[in-house]
């Protein structure tokens, strides 16, 4: 498996994985503007010459924000989502970034459980964050 920075040319594979997992909704354009966007980290995770997990990181100064990680399906539950994350890692310790923030669904025990796993904790909630209604935990890591 490697990790390396996501470009233009992976967004159709990307957005293939996203939409088999239905966890989140971004389109073309909203990718294209997060992969534009001088904030943005974003990483994806090749095992075989296929694309088969992403992660978009922003970061602002000392602080960073996971907007999504994502494995495509088949390939969940074997360690990759834990080393595209510990890859993400290495480069934000050397943004010298000290904190990751995030938001995730109330009812995403899955990826609750992962973030756990990673040492993030539950520090707040945001009721009606999503537009279907559904309540966001929010979670911080301190490095
Ligand atoms: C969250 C996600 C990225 C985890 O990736 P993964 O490759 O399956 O994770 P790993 O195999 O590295 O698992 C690490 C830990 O996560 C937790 N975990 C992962 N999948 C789990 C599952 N199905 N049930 C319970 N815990 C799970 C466990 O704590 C696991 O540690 P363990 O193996 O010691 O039990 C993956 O499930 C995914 O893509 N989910 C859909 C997209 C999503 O919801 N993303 C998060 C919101 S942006």
């Amino acid at each position: 498996m490697i990790c390396r920075k996501m470009n233009f040319l992976d967004l159709d594979f990307v957005i293939e994985i996203q939409n088999e997992l239905g966890f989140q909704n971004w389109n073309k354009k909203q990718f294209e503007s997060e992969l534009a966007s001088p904030l943005s980290h974003p990483l994806v995770l090749i095992l075989n010459d296929k694309i088969i997990g992403y992660m978009f990181l922003q970061v602002i100064d000392e602080e960073a924000e996971l907007l999504s990680i994502a494995i495509k399906s088949g390939y969940e539950k074997k360690g990759a989502g834990s080393f595209l994350w510990k890859e993400g890692v290495s480069s934000l310790k050397e943004k010298n970034v000290r904190s990751v923030f995030l938001e995730v669904r109330e009812n995403n025990i899955t990826a609750q459980l992962f973030y756990k796993k990673h040492g993030f904790i539950n520090i707040g909630i945001r009721k009606h964050y999503y537009s279907d209604g559904e309540n966001a935990l929010l979670f911080r890591l301190d490095f």
